[in-house]
């Protein structure tokens, strides 16, 4: 989830407060008349500084901020209003009810079909009172009550036992496995519209799941867990499930910071099924929007700092327009292309061998080890050099330290800013800075000085032709060539700032990514076992050291696998694809959806659907293989194949523009350390145990693992 967050250093007349503040001011100011302002070429130019960065790749919301004071005051008034304004989706509740010809017990009789569409506040008004009620008296939401009526348990349904249509979730009869069972005809027998409409009995528009819409109110949305009835959002991997077991595949919640912008109840429609949410794909146009541009907090300090990135009328980096699409050209050029970021695999392996060399050492602290490791692998891409920071026998720069950890706390600082609903009415609305709010603030002014101190050494060095081959490889001098060229179409403070945003967000999210994969390893010793056999066999011609082709998946189709199941079970980001509609016409399982409206593709949890997977709880990365996926080929359990569930990167022209350089990252590192050591997780015997928490993105709590080096 990921949220893009972009980095600025304050201008120098912002920065008067301290005497931090004024070494700082120094600082800049060295840089600013240095190599920033002068090129090799000798090309004048007008940068100062900035940066950009990739904040929390997460898309999902935490729960309402604790000092959200002001909220609790707002809400009775907020109560009143929802009753008085009608809400923008409510035809859908007649829509469910008149076409499956069902009548919910909580609302007067509906309209007949033809009425259906014909909604009115009256009856908004009157569907909508009694879910506040049932909310309030902790019943089960409206929603789920629907669902109730629509389910049919597809696992006894193919066990052939009772049908219970209370507690399984309404799905689109394509995407359905038990359409196809014999059980299908005793679930149509039993109640259930999808599978009837398999026998042939029912109207075509039962076929798709029917829209709900979640209880929501103005300004929190559907965060006020009493109100809309909720699970916690704090462990989004028993969340999202949940809310599809209650409300089906295609609902409404109400996500302030994601949802859409022009509705006070910050609406985000969530489907399932990914070719519902490929046309939203495909109406996204030239100029789409983006998860990172939610990340207001790191936008906000940018734009005061003068960052060049975001100071265009169109919002620059930040924004979507023809500015953002500039910028995100010149950055993703030499990063996402495939053979782009193979280019930076031999210098992952040579910093991964040296890098696994302080696991055992780190063992108390994995998670700060992955941060380090992050730090070191995305380093190496930059700037084609050796960090060598998460290796703690080895000397290390302190300020490189000090980088990781401060882009850790400004990043997940930033992202927790852009989640407040405290932040958002204190900050952005009247302009006061809160505690969190300055936290961010002054990490980011510690990566931006660091950062920026090591762009500009850099371009000393290239300036006096004193790289060597390795840098030479690097993204920053590719990038600086490319400035040069006059063909980048970016001003070199434009480079520079997009170069420092990589640096900083690389840490904090691959190292998320890095940590569940290593755990899993731990917590299942044959597979394991396998994954080294593979690895050392592919590694074998080259002394067992790993090479470029060893990693392929040609030569190691186990990896890959293991990697794709770990993103299964333990995504970093559940929700990773969240896109605006660009169109008046998009119609989503039969539904029209207002242009500009939010929509997010829940990839998680048909992942962890019997249905779809077995024993989906289990860690398996045979299900990845090329024999398994085609023998699912042309069933209904082909859609966990759906490109958009491989991995928590988004889709379209927004996706993440580091995201192949942090997948070879994580198999690098991966493939490393369970070829130099036998990883065990004592004390730990299954993932169940292992807490996480919504960091920049969902990180494990990693226990104490032992590696053992291997003979
Ligand atoms: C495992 C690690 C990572 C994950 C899970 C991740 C995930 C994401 C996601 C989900 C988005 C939003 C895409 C959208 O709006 O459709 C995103 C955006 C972004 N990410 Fe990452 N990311 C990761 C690593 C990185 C790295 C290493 C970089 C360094 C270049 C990076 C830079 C960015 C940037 C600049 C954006 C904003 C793109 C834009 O708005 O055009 N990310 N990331």
């Amino acid at each position: 989830m990921e949220l893009l967050i972009s980095l600025s250093s304050p201008p120098l007349h912002h920065i008067t407060s301290s005497a931090n503040s004024n070494r700082k001011q120094i600082n800049r100011q060295n840089i600013k008349g240095r190599a920033w302002g002068t090129t090799r070429g000798g090309v004048a130019h007008r940068a100062s500084h900035g940066g950009r960065v990739s904040p929390s790749c997460s898309t999902v919301v935490k729960k309402m901020d604790r000092s959200t004071g002001p909220a609790f005051v707002l809400v009775p008034l907020l109560l009143f209003w929802s009753r008085i304004k009608p809400k923008a989706h409510c035809r859908h509740y007649y829509y469910s009810a008149s076409v499956l010809g069902k009548e919910p017990p909580y609302i007067a009789p509906p309209p007949p079909p033809a009425a259906s569409t014909m909604i009115t506040a009256a009856a908004s008004r009157a569907l909508r009172a009694p879910v506040a009620r049932a909310a309030r008296n902790g019943a089960a939401p409206l929603a789920s009550s629907r669902t109730a009526v629509l389910s049919i348990s597809a696992s006894s349904a193919l066990a052939g036992g009772t049908i219970d249509c209370s507690s399984a979730p309404r799905r689109h009869k394509s995407t359905c496995p038990h359409a196809a069972s014999a059980a299908a005809a005793a679930a149509a027998d039993a109640g259930c519209p999808v599978h009837a409409d398999k026998a042939g009995g029912a109207p075509d528009d039962v076929s798709h799941p029917k829209l709900v819409e979640v209880p929501s109110l103005p300004g929190v949305g559907s965060l006020l867990r009493s109100y809309s009835g909720i699970p916690d959002l704090e462990k989004p991997y028993t969340f999202w499930p949940e809310m599809r077991r209650q409300h089906g595949d295609f609902y409404t919640m109400g996500m302030p910071g994601l949802g859409s912008e022009d509705c006070s109840r910050h609406t985000c429609y969530v489907v399932q099924d990914p070719r519902e949410m490929m046309k939203v794909l495909r109406s996204e146009g030239s100029y789409p929007s983006g998860l990172a541009q939610g990340s207001w907090g790191i936008f906000r300090w940018e734009k005061e700092a003068g960052f060049e990135t975001v100071s265009h009328a169109d919002g620059g980096f930040a924004g979507q327009g023809e500015n953002w699409k500039r910028i995100r050209t010149f950055m993703q050029t030499d990063l996402l292309h495939p053979t782009a970021a193979r280019g930076y695999t031999s210098g992952l392996i040579e910093v991964a061998q040296l890098a696994a060399r302080g696991a055992p050492a780190s063992a108390a602290d994995l998670n700060a080890y992955f941060e380090r490791c992050a730090f070191d692998m995305f380093s190496t891409v930059m700037f084609g050099d050796l960090m060598e920071v998460a290796d703690p026998s080895t000397p290390t720069d302190p300020e490189d330290v000090e980088f990781v950890r401060a882009a850790k706390v400004g990043l997940g600082t930033g992202v927790k800013v852009s989640r407040s609903l405290k932040d958002a009415l204190l900050v952005k609305t009247l302009g006061i800075e809160t505690e969190q709010y300055r936290l961010m603030k002054d990490n980011l002014d510690i990566c931006w000085e660091i950062g920026s101190g090591k762009i500009q050494r850099f371009m000393d060095k290239r300036e006096k032709d004193e790289l060597n081959e390795r840098e030479k490889n690097s993204y920053l001098y590719r990038a600086l060539e490319r400035y040069e060229s006059g063909t980048s179409g970016v001003s070199l403070k434009e480079a520079l700032e997009m170069s420092w945003g990589g640096i900083f967000a690389a840490v904090d999210t691959t190292s998320g990514k890095m940590g569940w994969n290593v755990l899993h390893a731990a917590l299942n010793p044959e597979i394991q076992e396998r994954l080294h056999q593979e690895l050392s066999h592919a590694a074998a011609a080259n002394g067992g050291r790993l090479t470029v082709e060893a990693l392929d998946k040609s030569s190691a189709p186990y990896l890959h696998a293991f990697v794709r199941e770990s993103h299964r079970l333990t995504p970093v980001s559940p929700i990773a694809t969240r896109k605006c509609v660009a169109s008046d016409e998009l119609t989503i399982h039969g539904i029209t959806i207002p242009r500009g409206s939010a929509v997010m593709c829940d990839g998680y949890s048909l992942g962890q659907d019997p249905m779809y997977i077995d024993d989906p709880r289990s860690f398996q990365p045979e299900r990845w293989l090329d024999d398994a996926v085609q023998a699912r080929k042309g069933t209904p359990r082909e859609l966990i194949d759906h490109p958009f569930f491989k991995d928590p990167f988004s889709q379209g022209a927004r996706k993440c523009p580091g995201s192949r350089v942090a997948l070879n990252e994580v198999a690098v590192i991966l493939s490393q350390l369970v070829l130099d050591y036998q990883i065990t997780a004592p004390g730990t015997s299954s993932i169940e145990e292992v807490s996480y928490g919504q960091e920049t993105v969902i990180e494990p709590r990693l226990p104490r693992l032992n590696f053992e080096p291997r003979a």
